[in-house]
């Protein structure tokens, strides 16, 4: 198989308006242009015929006003999802290759845009069998450099599912699928230089009997995308879930979370945290069975009726008591600073367990990011003595409640956060 890429040159400046189709026909015809072809055209003068080129004044606007999400925000620099799915630095609005004080944005429907091409070219050409990729180019995520990828595609095959075809070897492929429009747009981006005005290559050779497809097919749906969450969306998106769906928790999930918290500040550069995983079935009823009891007589000598205590510990058991793991978070103060007066002695108390709150915050992101649903109770802080006895730990182990842990429940998102006021808690001073 040769591949060809035969430049398209000699196209005049494009402008609003213009019917790309129309003024690709004649230089295309020039060239030979044949059945099988696939013409590439850059999303410059896409956006340019469509006029979507907007001064360079309104560029903050029109990037807030083009972006869906953000994925990433470096000083000036943003990545971001646009509303067709791509993901791309400023939303794809962009100040190269536009006359001086103008930014172009990405087409409206850029698969629109390649199949009107494609219909204009067809007609005038009498080719029913041209394709037509729209390509910008994208930086990636992990690599170094741009790529030609494509935003819109038209009579060619976006995607070619290779699974369930065996390879050389005779083995079948089980997760194959070539993304051959990019890979077309990327071939393309060897003749297109940004100085040298080539809007449009011509790729030759490209041969594929798969159906045809468009470049939302290259979107990968938002619930297959491990890589979706930035830090600030997953912080936020980081929920108290107290009912687990069925299964267990890998333990090699527990070790990445607990690596995450022991990352955490602690003071005098101390780790003073220890997270004890309860799986086992007896040690975790004898835990929940100490901390009842120590519950029971703390209510009993409350006050508290009857029906009441047992409704109380049957709602912390219903949580508890069915969740695949409990992770019972404990700090020491070996290593804290001895003071002469109750004040200081108390603020260097503070000071680590205010870094188990930190850690444990760390490993409730951790599970979260690995898909764990999770919620952090009480439980032991209110009975030290019992949880230290039930559980072996030493006496100079201060357990922080219990995190329970587990697969995350089928369907039933969570009801939204309640907003917040930042001004009841952002000041500055
Ligand atoms: C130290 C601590 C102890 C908590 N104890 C309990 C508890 O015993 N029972 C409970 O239902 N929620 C408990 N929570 C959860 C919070 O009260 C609150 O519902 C939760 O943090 C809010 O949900 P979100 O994480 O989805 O925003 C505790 C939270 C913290 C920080």
């Amino acid at each position: 198989m040769t591949i060809e890429l035969i430049p398209v040159e000699g196209l005049p400046e494009v402008g609003p308006g213009d019917d790309l189709g129309a003024m690709l026909a004649e230089p295309l015809r020039a060239l030979g242009a044949r059945e099988g072809d696939v013409l590439v055209v850059t999303q410059k003068i896409v956006s340019k015929a469509e006029g979507r080129v907007v001064p360079g004044t309104e560029r903050t606007a029109w990037v807030e006003r083009e972006t869906a999400r953000v994925v990433a925000r470096r000083g000036d620099l943003l990545i971001a999802e646009t509303r067709h799915g791509f993901v791309c630095a400023n939303a794809g609005v962009d100040a190269s290759n536009v006359r001086g004080g103008f930014v172009s944005l990405l087409p409206e429907d850029p698969d629109a845009s390649a199949e009107r091409i494609r219909t204009e070219l067809a007609g005038r050409l009498g080719l029913g069998r041209l394709g037509v990729v729209v390509t910008d180019t994208f930086g990636r995520p992990w690599r170094i450099g741009l790529v030609n990828v494509a935003i819109g595609c038209a009579g060619l095959p976006a995607l070619v599912d290779l699974r369930a075809t065996t390879d050389h070897f005779g083995r079948e492929l089980e997760a194959t699928i070539v993304a051959l429009a990019d890979e077309v747009a990327a071939a393309s981006g060897l003749v297109i230089d940004k100085a040298s005005r080539v809007p449009a290559v011509l790729v030759r050779g490209v041969e594929t009997a798969a159906p045809h497809g468009r470049a939302s097919d290259l979107v990968r749906p938002a619930d297959e995308d491990l890589f979706r969450e930035s830090p600030l969306v997953s912080i936020s998106a980081r929920r108290t879930i107290r009912s687990f769906g069925a299964g267990e928790v890998p333990r090699a999930v527990l070790e990445e979370a607990v690596r995450a918290a022991c990352t955490s500040p602690a003071p005098h550069h101390t780790r003073p945290w220890l997270f004890l995983a309860i799986d086992s079935p007896p040690a975790k009823r004898r835990y929940l069975g100490a901390m009842a009891e120590a519950w029971r007589a703390d209510l009993e000598a409350d006050g508290a009726d009857e029906p009441t205590i047992a409704r109380r510990l049957e709602r912390s058991d219903a949580v508890l008591g069915a969740a695949p793991v409990l992770i019972v978070p404990w700090i020491r103060f070996r290593g804290s600073h001895d003071y002469p007066d109750p004040e200081r002695s108390h603020a260097e108390q503070e000071m680590f367990l205010l870094s188990g709150g930190a850690a444990i915050q760390s490993l409730l992101l951790a599970l979260h990011a690995q898909g764990v649903a999770s919620c952090w109770l009480s439980s032991s802080l209110f009975c030290q003595q019992e949880a230290r006895a039930a559980l072996r730990m030493g006496a100079e182990w201060f357990a922080l409640g219990t995190v329970a842990a587990g697969p995350m429940p089928e369907g039933g998102a969570p009801s939204p956060r309640p907003s917040i006021d930042l001004a009841e808690h952002l000041r500055y001073g």
